[in-house]
Order: structure tokens, then C-alpha cells, then sequence
């Protein structure tokens, strides 16, 4: 079945200067209102999509699973360790091969018919762990509205240009309102997530009406940013502004009453960074002052309180001193 691209897979086809023009970014907010937004007919559906939404979901007796626990050492040094193997030399593979050898895997099929999309959620999350946490804020396209919410299938994924990526899930009904917003606009803040703001931080993921501005419900503050119209969280130690340079929606994945799942790619136009975190020349943020944290699986967060190091191989200097190397190279097909 042939069907005609919506614009934003078009966009795919233009050149980067293109991307980045305002034409361009005016066809990414011309895409389709059924990918927007639910259509009418998902509308309908979603409350039977509601029912069926198990990403979020209730815990029981947190509170008292919480008060069981030690409290958050906020003064624990970051330990620096030597490496887990230091004698490794090429072709060691790992220090406990026989029991990895041993171990069996099992197959598993994303889209089996009658495998659950929360179980690859769980397993997902619990598998690619930890996901560091962008934390984004974005405006509306008629600037009324404020958006500050937190993404982990986030990532940096290049220095030159510095670009991003986002991935927005499908929920029942409506699509989230930062992909709203960056599709409105083009526009937003990436913000990092130091330790002491993790409670801010899940707060402003809730699930709140479009147009409550997470800003009121988190407690964090407002700074002025240069290129973008979003405010940058001034608690953050570094910052990011950013523009949309391409945008994909996996539209034959929408499900009955949920909307649409989507990737965005941002490209940075400005950097921010707190004055006492970053060295003279600005290429280097201090671990001590980022805290940073992971999300991993469930609800589980991670911190960094060991730390190694690992130059980087270079094969001009370790072929000469290594047997195998030297025999892989002799050997390699001509
Ligand atoms: C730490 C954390 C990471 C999250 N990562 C994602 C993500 O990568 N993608 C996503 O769609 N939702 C993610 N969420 C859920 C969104 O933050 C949540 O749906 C939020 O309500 C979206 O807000 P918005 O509709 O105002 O954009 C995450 C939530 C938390 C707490």
C-alpha cells in the first residue's frame, strides 16, 4: 500500500541548512493534526487506552518502604578506584569467562501478540540502565504556556555540531506537551539533573492538565536563556539550548487511543554551565558539583559515588607491543 509522506518524514530529505530554516521548521508544525494530537476517533478510544496504561502506576506503602531505608548521604565522597581489571591484556575478554560462557540467554519478541508493552518497557528501562535524565523546558507556540518535564530515552549523541535526542512514548490521549510545545516552536532548554533535585524533578514529570506550568509544581527557578524563548532551570548545573533540526513519529505504532510516539533531534545553540563547576577554559565540569544521576529500572534512580579511570587504545602505540595485535594485523584478508 502506497500512502504519501506526512511532513515531517519529508523533512528527513532536507539538507541541514533547510532543516534548521524557518520554512522548514513551519512544515514540521503543518504535520497532520492526527499526528499532532489525537484524532477525534483516538479521543474515543482513550479511555479504554487509560485502563490499559500500565507505564505509571500506583505504589502501595511507599512511604513506609522509604521510612525502612538509610537516609541519602548528601556529603559521601566520590571514590576513585583503580579499574575492575588492571592486568586486562587484548583477546582477555572477561575475568570470570567460564561463568559467563555458562550462562544461557533467552530469546524474547518485542511485538509478540500476546506480550504486554509494559513488559518491554520494564525490561527495557531495567536493561538500558543507567539513562542519564534531560530535563526539558519548552514554551507553547503562543507562548501562554510553560513546560519543564524530565525524558530519559534522552541522550547527547554528537560534540560537532553538539546534538541531542529525545524520545517522546505514546499515553493514552494526547501527545506529551514538550513534544507539543518543541513541534510548536522548535525550541527548548535541555537542562542536567543533579542529585538534589531529583524529587523536583519526578514532580514535574506528573501528568498535569496542558497549560499548569510544572515550574509552580517543582519549586524550581527560572533563568533567562539567549537564543531560545524557554527559561533554563537556574538550579541546573549546565544547560543546553537548543533547536529542532528533525523530527520522526513511528506512526505505524499508534495504538487505539494513545498518541503518537516520536524522536526528536536537537541541536545546540548555547551552553550554560554554573560559574564554580566549570574549569577556566570551559571543557570541563566538576563530577563533585554535577552529582549526577541515572534513572535505571522500576523506579530506581542511581548516583555516582565511585568513579575509574580508562585511557583510550590507540593502535599505533599498543600494536608494537602486542603479540596478538601484531598477529591480527599480519593476518588481516589483503
Ligand atoms: C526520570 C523520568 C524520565 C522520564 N523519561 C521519559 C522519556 O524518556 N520519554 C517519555 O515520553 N516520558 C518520560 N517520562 C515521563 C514524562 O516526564 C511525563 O510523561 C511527563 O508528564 C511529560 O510531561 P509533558 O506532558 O508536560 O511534556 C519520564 C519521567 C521521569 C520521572
Amino acid at each position: 500500500m502506497s500512502r504519501s509522506l506526512s511532513p515531517v518524514f519529508k523533512l528527513a530529505s532536507l539538507s541541514r541548512q533547510q532543516i534548521s530554516s524557518p520554512s522548514s521548521l513551519a512544515a514540521l508544525r503543518r504535520a497532520p493534526t492526527s499526528l499532532r494530537m489525537s484524532s477525534t476517533a483516538a479521543t474515543a478510544a482513550a479511555p479504554q487506552a487509560q485502563s490499559n496504561y500500565k507505564i505509571v502506576e500506583k505504589v502501595e506503602n511507599f512511604e513506609k518502604t522509604q521510612a525502612s531505608r538509610p537516609d541519602f548521604n548528601h556529603s559521601a565522597p566520590i571514590e576513585v578506584t583503580k579499574s575492575p581489571d588492571p592486568k586486562w591484556q587484548y583477546g582477555d575478554g572477561v575475568n570470570d569467562q567460564n561463568a559467563s560462557l555458562n550462562k544461557t540467554h533467552r530469546q524474547i519478541d518485542p511485538y509478540a501478540p500476546d506480550r504486554a508493552t509494559v513488559h518491554n518497557y520494564r525490561l527495557l528501562i531495567s536493561g538500558v540502565a543507567p539513562r542519564p535524565v534531560g530535563f526539558l523546558s519548552t514554551v507553547s507556540g503562543d507562548g501562554k504556556t510553560k513546560n519543564l518535564s524530565p525524558f530519559s530515552y534522552f541522550q547527547v549523541i554528537d560534540h560537532d555540531p553538539p546534538m541531542f535526542i529525545v524520545g517522546f512514548s505514546s499515553r493514552p490521549g494526547r501527545v506529551k506537551d514538550t513534544y507539543r510545545n518543541l513541534k510548536e516552536t522548535g525550541e527548548c532548554v535541555i537542562n542536567t539533573v543533579s542529585e538534589k533535585m531529583i524529587e523536583a524533578v519526578n514532580a514535574s514529570s506528573i501528568d498535569a492538565p496542558y497549560g499548569v506550568s510544572e515550574w509552580d509544581v517543582s519549586g524550581l527557578h527560572e533563568a533567562p536563556s539567549s537564543t531560545v524563548k524557554a527559561s533554563r532551570v537556574q538550579e541546573s548545573v549546565f544547560s543546553v539550548e537548543g533547536k529542532v533540526v528533525d523530527i520522526k513519529e513511528f506512526e505505524d505504532h499508534v495504538q487505539p487511543g494513545m498518541s503518537i510516539a516520536s524522536l526528536v533531534l536537537i541541536k545546540a545553540t548555547r551552553f550554560w554551565v554554573q560559574e564554580d563547576a566549570v574549569n577556566e577554559e570551559g571543557s570541563h565540569i566538576d563530577l563533585e558539583k554535577l552529582r549526577p544521576l541515572g534513572q535505571l529500572g522500576g523506579m530506581s534512580y542511581g548516583r555516582v559515588s565511585s568513579t575509574f579511570e580508562l585511557p583510550r587504545k590507540r593502535w599505533q602505540d599498543d600494536q608494537p607491543n602486542s603479540e596478538l595485535l601484531t598477529r591480527l594485523e599480519a593476518s588481516k584478508p589483503e
